[in-house]
């Protein structure tokens, strides 16, 4: 077993080499900008195509290079150099902390990953026949009960519902709902009073950077207790000595994973963490800009992302992967799927019309994991054949090349991660980029509101109905 992760370092300089080699030519960048005087001029195109929505410092993407960029940091240089906790720091702060901040951010991000209230309550829905995302879009509302508190004290709700320990008598909470027929409810709810929340901290900050940072942290926990309920085991309490990496995998799995597995993983939350105005990333800004509050925002990305044509498709590219089966199987499906106009899950972009620079990190990711997994070895080679079909065609004919899911998804199930939650461990990262683009949109907040076209009918009479 490779233990030394200097070797992901190396993969990932390698695609960068790779990259800026074969994007040298492109064109500069564009809609870029110091001082923006409002209103401009833009033509807007079908699905918003064209329009600029707001100004913003947290990330640009350069769809003719396939460059991405937050705050200023190619993605490559953060994927090989920084931590997914400095990464969500950056886009937040607009800096990288220094030694200091990132210690206390890290341990603000630990006290708010302990969710025992949250866990508690999800735990009383049958979150095992539900759809992955909707469970968490569910668990995040939750979460918000720390708002719904608002008018006691935490205190006086702990003594009063004596929640010291919940669930070792079964007569305590109702657990009629508990996945696999267990017998006992086992989850014990290990209060500390540290790990709560004051409930009036967080009030005043509904729409703040404590809820951020709670969101950052809690999304990971309710992911994998998600992950554990479906298989019919009860949710892991965080380890306080682990990344959200590391942690994220330890709590879905139940066994810590090893150091590869680990900055594997905190790589792919740092390639997902922001990208530009996203259908999610707008539906969360579209919510916040009415000054509702930030899980409210972030519900509304959760549902954004749910769809295959955004976050949905990760799943769906394994998916395709398998009913292909095999390399020599490719030539014939991807003929039968272009007769059919299928859409190809994990190709195309509104904004890149080169190569993903997200997939050119996780190719060369799965590609590693793949050896030491028979069967993730015959999908990636699968994989490799269809990418070199649809770029000879679609890639000519269209600028339709890989995006960020066509390789996550092989990544995901080397790593032991069943294909349903995907798009839920997307959204644990990219919820640091919904967050980030929030806070800065309501520093000049103006709630969006954007026309239609009309193109009905007018002076219609009503007939008499009755
Ligand atoms: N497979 C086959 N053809 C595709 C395609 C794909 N994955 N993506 C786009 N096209 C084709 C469309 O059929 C259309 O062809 P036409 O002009 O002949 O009608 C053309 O390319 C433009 O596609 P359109 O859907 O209008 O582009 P868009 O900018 O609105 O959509 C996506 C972008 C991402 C939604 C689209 O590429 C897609 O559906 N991809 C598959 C889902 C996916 O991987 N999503 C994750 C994105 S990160």
């Amino acid at each position: 077993m490779i233990k030394n992760t200097e070797i992901i370092t190396k993969l990932i300089i390698e695609a960068k080499e790779k990259a800026y080699k074969e994007t040298s030519n492109e064109p500069e960048p564009q809609l870029v900008q110091k001082e923006i005087k409002w209103p401009i001029q833009c033509t807007v195109g079908p699905g918003l195509e064209g329009a600029i929505a707001c100004e913003s410092k947290v990330g640009y993407v350069n769809g003719t290079k396939g460059w991405l960029i937050y705050r200023g940091y190619d993605i490559f240089d953060l994927a090989a150099y920084t931590s997914y906790e400095e990464v969500s720091y950056l886009l937040l702060h607009g800096e990288l902390p220094t030694k200091n901040e990132l210690k206390k951010y890290k341990e603000t991000l630990t006290k708010f990953s302990f969710l025992p209230l949250t866990l508690r309550q999800l735990m009383n829905f049958p979150v095992e026949e539900w759809n992955t995302m909707a469970a968490l879009r569910v668990g995040t509302n939750i979460m918000r009960q720390i708002l719904t508190y608002r008018d006691k004290d935490i205190d006086d709700i702990i003594k009063s519902k004596n929640i010291k320990v919940i669930g070792t008598d079964e007569d305590s909470i109702p657990m009629e709902t508990m996945p696999m027929g267990e017998k006992r409810a086992i989850y014990e709810f290990k209060h500390n009073r540290d790990k709560l929340i004051k409930s009036k901290v967080v009030l005043d900050e509904a729409l703040g950077i404590r809820s951020c940072y709670h969101l950052i942290a809690g999304l990971p926990t309710i992911t994998a207790a998600i992950a554990r309920l479906r298989k019919g085991s009860l949710p892991i309490e965080p380890d306080p000595d682990l990344s959200i990496a590391g942690n994220l995998l330890y709590m879905m799995k139940g066994e810590k994973p090893t150091p590869i597995e680990e900055r594997i993983m905190d790589v792919a939350l740092i390639l997902h963490a922001d990208h530009g105005m996203n259908a999610s990333t707008f539906a969360s800004m579209v919510v916040a800009s009415t000054l509702s509050d930030i899980y409210f925002s972030i519900e509304a990305g959760i549902a954004a992302l749910n769809g295959p044509l955004h976050g949905g498709a990760n799943e769906r590219v394994l998916y395709t992967l398998e009913e292909i089966g095999s390399p020599d199987k490719v030539e014939k499906w991807f003929k039968k799927a272009r007769e059919e106009k299928r859409k190809i899950m994990g190709f195309g972009h509104r904004v890149y019309k080169a190569y993903d620079p997200r997939a050119r990190i996780l190719g060369p990711l799965a590609e590693f994991l793949c050896k030491d997994h028979k069967e993730v070895r015959t999908l990636f080679k699968t994989a490799k054949k269809l990418e070199k079909m649809v770029i000879s065609t679609l890639g000519k004919e269209k600028k339709i090349f890989p995006n960020v899911d066509f390789y996550s998804g092989l990544v995901y199930k080397a790593l032991g991660i069943p294909p349903e939650m995907f798009t839920p461990i997307f959204a644990v990262s990219r919820v640091s980029g919904w967050t980030a683009r929030i806070i800065e949109y309501l520093k000049h907040n103006r709630i969006f509101r954007p026309r239609a076209i009309y193109t009905g009918e007018f002076n219609k009479k009503i007939k008499k109905r009755r």
